[in-house]
């Protein structure tokens, strides 16, 4: 057997960058659930340990995984999509949903990590006005990513699209620590 016979057979251990873009989607979903079980809570019934991951999660995984978009899946997906797709718009929006909401998110995450350290927030009703704002808006930025970006992914990335992907998820990886 070749080794062009070998490289050119599908590796079924090889993950898939795809994947990791949806578990990331799927604990997104939980961030979201925790921040208004946080919101619910406020100001003195918060679980304090839960305040802490939510800031951590939106601090670096949150931008980490926009990076990942916009600069892995986005453009590959415009590269390979078809005009009846109607793709151009709809990554737009999810963009510039992404730069609005990584500034939300670095506030917030500052006010949880007081509320982790064990401190008070300095204005509780604020501080739940912006998480609700941002789980609202996050959840339905999941949801419309989840519908209609990736399955439209899966159908149309090649293998190589696909490797380029993990790249560039890895790169971002290596810049991120
Ligand atoms: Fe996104
Ligand atoms: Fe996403």
């Amino acid at each position: 057997m070749s080794d062009h016979a070998v490289s050119d057979r599908p590796n079924p251990l090889a993950r898939n960058p795809l994947d990791m873009i949806a578990s990331a989607h799927a604990l997104q979903v939980q961030m979201c659930d925790a921040m208004e079980r946080i919101a619910d809570g406020l100001p003195d019934e918060v679980d304090r340990r839960l305040c802490a991951q939510v800031a951590s999660c939106l601090q670096f995984d949150l931008p980490l995984h926009h990076h990942d978009e916009e600069e892995g899946l986005f453009p590959l997906l415009m590269k390979r999509a078809k005009p009846e797709d109607g793709l151009d718009q709809i990554l737009a929006r999810l963009a510039s949903e992404h730069s609005s909401d990584n500034d939300f998110a670095s506030e917030i995450a500052e006010a949880l990590e007081t509320l982790g350290q064990g401190g008070r927030p300095a204005n509780p009703e604020m501080l739940g006005y912006m998480l609700r704002g941002f789980f609202e808006r996050y959840r339905r930025h999941v949801h419309w990513e989840n519908q209609l970006v990736m399955p439209l992914a899966r159908l149309r990335l090649t293998r190589e699209d696909l490797d380029e992907l993990q790249a560039t998820m890895n790169e971002n990886r290596r810049q991120a620590s």
